[in-house]
């Protein structure tokens, strides 16, 4: 892929970097939350009309209805949150605690088996090896679920500034859960895409295949260390370049031109499943996709669209939409995000209050 360069802000004035914390896990929860409700469906093209008019009524003011609960994404997002708040350095042994305490006070909150599994061994390990029961999940092989990325925003943001560290952070609080290489690189991918949304001014335009371009590079650099690692056959290029490979499936969908059919070619191709490279390619997908318009989604506002589209996929819906809301909220902020649809979701005000502590951990009071 050769395009030129994605223009990104040298340096991110206070007010607006505060404003990217909150947008983006705000945008987390609102995906997670309003797309909770088509989890696991297969979505039809009279689907899509139903939910065209679902958003039309949350982002309406005057429309009030019960909440819409969060799920284990924001759960666990929470409990990533106060590990970087809560400890001078990274802990991950408190983090695993957090995730553990936070299943067994809400254990309804549509947590996979596999993951309820590894939290029941830590605590009856009592934390002794936090990294030893995910490591022996599916015979030793690992997860590859999309636990990791769905979670993992809170990282992105506190280390916007400091690239290696937020990739080593990133993979270790995954490895609590998902020790797969393409668990890992997933919730890595999600991370980049996070970090390098925050760096876009949100006044100026993204250019979808050079953001998609410079993903791209950076996973071929993450996916090329890993070539390393004797677990990896040498001629399972699948492996070693899946992300990398996904990519270069989203550059080519985003220029082709939209219908109906094409949809099903992304569900396809990029998939909208629960394993992360099912999942976390398709969310940056929806993300790049929202940034123009999109013939069957009527709306002018960016954030929405991203969202919006990531539930007409089906599958996954609130992880999708979660990690979709995560990268287009750090690249809009805030007010990028329409309040009256924020509302509508439980632990909204909670969000925000999560949002700022992590600012104020990472810049100090004074900002
Ligand atoms: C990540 O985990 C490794 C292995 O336990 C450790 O050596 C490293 O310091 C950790 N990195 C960070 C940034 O916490």
């Amino acid at each position: 892929m050769s395009v030129p360069k994605l223009i990104t802000m040298a340096k991110i004035e206070a007010s607006v970097l505060k404003s990217k914390f909150r947008g983006c896990l705000l945008g987390a929860l609102i995906g997670d939350c309003t797309g909770a409700p088509f989890e696991g469906d297969t979505i039809t093209h009279g689907d899509k009309l139903v939910i065209q008019r679902y958003y039309d009524k949350l982002e309406d003011p005057t429309f009030t209805a019960p909440y819409k609960s969060y799920t284990d994404d924001t759960a666990m997002m929470k409990s990533v949150a106060k590990f970087l708040t809560d400890k001078p350095e990274p802990d991950y042994r408190f983090l695993a605690r957090l995730f553990v305490t936070e299943f067994f006070k809400e254990p309804k909150r549509g947590y996979g088996q596999n993951i309820v599994e590894v939290f029941h061994k830590l605590r009856n390990s009592k934390f002794e090896d936090v990294y030893k029961p995910a490591k022996e999940q599916f015979m030793g092989a690992g997860s590859y679920g999309n636990g990791g990325a769905m979670r993992i925003a809170p990282v992105a943001l506190y280390f916007h500034d400091n690239y290696k560290t937020m990739l080593e952070v990133a993979t270790n609080a995954t490895k609590l859960t998902h020790t797969n290489i393409l668990g890992v690189n997933g919730a890595l991918l999600q991370s980049v895409a996070i970090q390098l949304a925050v760096k876009c001014d949100p006044e100026a335009k993204i250019d979808p295949e050079r953001f998609c371009a410079e993903l791209y590079r950076r996973m071929r650099k993450i996916e090329r260390v890993e070539e390393d690692l004797d677990d990896i056959e040498e001629e399972d290029d699948g492996t070693r370049k899946a992300y990398q490979n996904k990519l270069r499936v989203v550059e080519n969908l985003l220029q082709k031109k939209h219908d109906d059919d094409l949809d099903e070619e992304v569900i396809l191709n990029l998939g909208n499943g629960i394993s992360a490279y099912e999942s976390v390619p398709t969310a940056i997908y929806c993300f790049l996709k929202a940034l123009n318009e999109i013939p069957s989604i009527q709306t002018e506002n960016v954030f929405r669209r991203t969202v919006q589209y990531a539930v007409s996929l089906g599958g996954d819906t609130d992880t999708i939409a979660c990690m979709a809301g995560a990268i287009a909220g750090a690249y809009l902020g805030e007010d990028g995000i329409n309040t009256a649809l924020a509302k509508q979701c439980e632990y909204y005000r909670d969000v925000l209050e999560i949002a700022d502590n992590l600012y104020v951990a990472k810049e100090g009071p004074g900002n």
